[in-house]
C-alpha cells in the first residue's frame, strides 16, 4: 500500500433509525474495492454498530482502541487498529462494550480521520441517526455526507430540518439517497411529493429490485452482496448505479468547479 493518500471521507447518516445506512455503507465498500479504491470502514453506531458482526470479522481492535490511545499517548499508526476484510476494505469495528462508547469524545475524530486518510483512498462512517455532538463532527469533517431517506413522513420531516441546517450554514457537500429497497411496499408519497418536503433534489435511487430476502444468508455468512458474483448478475443495474454513486461521491468537486469558472 502506497504510504501517502489523501482519502475522501463519506458520512453516511440519517435523521431516521433503519432506513439502511449500514447496508448501504456495507455494499458501497464492496463497489469501492470493485473499482480498485482502499477503503476503511469507520463504524462510528457507537452503541449498536453492526459491521463487525455483518462481516464476520474476528476483531482485535475498536474505535475505543484508538481513542484510547490517543488520550494516553499511545498512538502510534492506525494500521495497529484496523482490521482486513479483503484485498480492499479494511474495518475499525465500534466499541465491544457500550461503557467504552461513553468515553470517545468527539474532539479525537479529527486526529483519527487526519491519520487514516493517508493511508486510504476512500473512508466511510456507519452512524447512528442521532443528531448528536459526535455525528454533527463527522458530518462537518466529511468530504461529503450522504443522507438516505425512505418512503417514511417522519423520516421525510427530520430530513428536511437537516438540510435547512446544512442550507442556513452554506453548507453543500451532501447528497441524498432515497432507500426503496428498505420497505418495498411503502410507496405514499411520490418522488415529487418527497422533493417538495425535503427541500431538495434525490440524487440518487436504491431500487426495489435490490430488496434481498436472505439478506441474512450474507451477514451470517460475513459477505456483502456486492461482492457475490451471482448476486451481482442479478443486479446489474443496481451494481451500475451503485458504482455512479460511488464515484460521485468522492468527485473533486472544487476542482471542478474551478475548470467550469476557467
Ligand atoms: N436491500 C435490503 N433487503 C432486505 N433487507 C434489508 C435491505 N436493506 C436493509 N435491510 C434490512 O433492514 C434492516 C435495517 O437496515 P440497516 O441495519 O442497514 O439500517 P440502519 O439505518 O443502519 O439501521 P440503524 O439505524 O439501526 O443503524 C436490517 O435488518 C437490514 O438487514
Ligand atoms: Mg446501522
Amino acid at each position: 500500500m502506497p504510504k501517502f493518500k489523501k482519502a475522501k471521507t463519506i458520512c453516511i447518516t440519517s435523521t431516521k433509525g433503519g432506513v439502511g445506512k449500514t447496508t448501504v455503507t456495507l455494499n458501497l465498500a464492496a463497489v469501492y474495492s470493485l473499482l480498485n479504491k482502499k477503503v476503511l470502514i469507520i463504524d462510528l453506531d457507537l452503541y449498536s454498530g453492526g459491521i463487525a458482526l455483518s462481516l464476520n470479522a474476528n476483531i482485535d481492535k475498536t474505535v475505543f482502541n484508538v481513542v484510547d490511545d490517543m488520550m494516553n499517548n499511545r498512538f502510534r499508526s492506525i494500521l495497529d487498529y484496523t482490521t482486513k476484510y479483503n484485498e480492499n476494505i479494511d474495518i475499525i469495528p465500534s466499541p465491544k462494550d457500550p461503557r467504552q462508547a461513553m468515553k470517545i469524545e468527539s474532539k479525537y475524530i479529527d486526529l483519527l480521520l487526519y491519520n487514516a486518510e493517508i493511508k486510504y483512498d476512500v473512508i466511510l462512517i456507519d452512524t447512528t441517526h442521532v443528531l448528536n455532538h459526535l455525528n454533527l463532527t463527522i458530518m462537518d469533517r466529511s468530504y461529503n455526507n450522504l443522507f438516505i431517506i425512505t418512503n417514511d413522513a417522519v423520516a421525510l420531516k427530520n430530513t428536511k430540518s437537516l438540510i435547512a441546517i446544512f442550507n442556513d450554514n452554506l453548507i453543500d457537500n451532501y447528497k441524498i439517497l432515497y432507500n426503496e429497497s428498505i420497505d418495498i411496499f411503502r410507496n405514499y408519497f411520490s418522488l415529487f411529493d418527497m422533493k417538495s418536503i425535503i427541500k431538495a433534489n434525490i440524487d440518487y435511487t436504491l431500487s426495489k429490485n435490490f430488496y434481498t430476502k436472505s439478506i441474512d444468508n450474507y451477514l451470517i455468512a460475513g459477505k456483502i452482496p456486492f461482492l457475490d458474483t451471482k448476486f451481482q448478475k442479478t443486479h446489474k443495474k443496481d451494481l451500475e448505479n451503485l458504482k455512479n454513486m460511488a464515484n460521485d461521491l468522492i468527485a473533486d468537486t472544487k476542482k471542478k468547479k474551478v475548470k467550469d469558472n476557467v
